[in-house]
């Protein structure tokens, strides 16, 4: 069996600051209703934290698995505005994503906050999604590789060995992000082996082989079957094309070539 064969793609759909509770009840329904009986892959949806409640209720008794945007690293106590894993869970979440680029360039979350909600999500039993991707300067200035291996470092540092086996890391090159610019196969494919190395030299024998790391960074219908036949590339982290059922069913329904 290949190695890649190990790893169950997911294709992850970030709504990011869109959809009222209705909107999103709506958009989950559909995309249940078109990835169902859909074999050998995960299909999960991110809503923001009001549209969680309706959109667990609009997937209960599909396969699409429901997933927070962030969360905090405390369990409960006088951290007004936050959320905790364990209300996550409450809420029916079973990911939640962690250190999004726009959470790094607009809320001040660093490699620090990210490594300690990563333990905390894990420790309440969420599969956290990390986030790590360049800057187009950082690229430009030959910075790539380097800059993700340090965010993905940093980012796990707390994570215990048992958090390991679940972990899912999506690279979202930043100047990817919402600008109708994919990363070329090739461009990703070299940070996606580079993550997968990077994660070999401190995990146990042969977990890396299962950790899955997604690409993110304008995932559409038509880049998805090309993205996807690379073989470190696990799943997709979607935001724009998440939005509408139509493309983000079809990007679930992604075929390997
Ligand atoms: P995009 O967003 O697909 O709209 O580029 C991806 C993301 O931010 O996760």
């Amino acid at each position: 069996m290949p190695i890649e064969a190990m790893r169950t793609p997911l294709l992850a759909g970030n709504w990011k600051m869109h959809c009222n509770a209705a909107e999103a009840r709506a958009l989950a329904s559909a995309i249940a209703e078109g990835t169902a009986g859909l074999a050998g892959r995960e299909v999960l949806v991110a809503p923001a934290f009001t549209a969680l409640v309706a959109t667990a209720e609009a997937l209960a008794g599909t396969t699409v698995r429901l997933g927070a945007q962030d969360c905090y690293w405390e369990d409960h106590g006088a951290f007004t505005g936050e959320i905790s894993p364990s209300m996550l869970v409450d809420a029916g979440c079973t990911y939640v994503i962690i250190g999004h680029s726009e959470r790094r360039q607009h809320f001040g979350e660093t490699d620090y906050t990210v490594a300690k909600k990563v333990a905390a999500a894990h420790e309440y039993g969420l599969k956290p999604i990390v986030c790590v991707g360049e800057s187009l300067e950082q690229r430009e200035s030959g910075k790539a590789l380097e800059v993700v291996e340090k965010q993905v470092r940093h980012g796990l540092v707390e994570l215990p060995e048992d958090g390991m086996a679940t972990l899912v890391v999506a690279y979202e090159p930043v100047w990817a992000i919402g600008t109708g610019k994919v990363a070329t196969t090739e461009q990703a494919q070299e940070v996606h082996a580079h993550i997968r190395a990077v994660l070999q030299s401190f995990m146990p024998q042969g977990m890396s082989d299962r950790a899955r790391i997604l690409y993110g960074g304008s995932v559409k219908p038509d880049n998805v079957d090309e993205l996807m036949a690379c073989p470190d590339i696990d799943g997709a982290l979607v935001g724009g094309a998440s939005l509408k059922a139509e493309s983000f069913v079809r990007i679930a329904r992604f075929e390997e070539n």
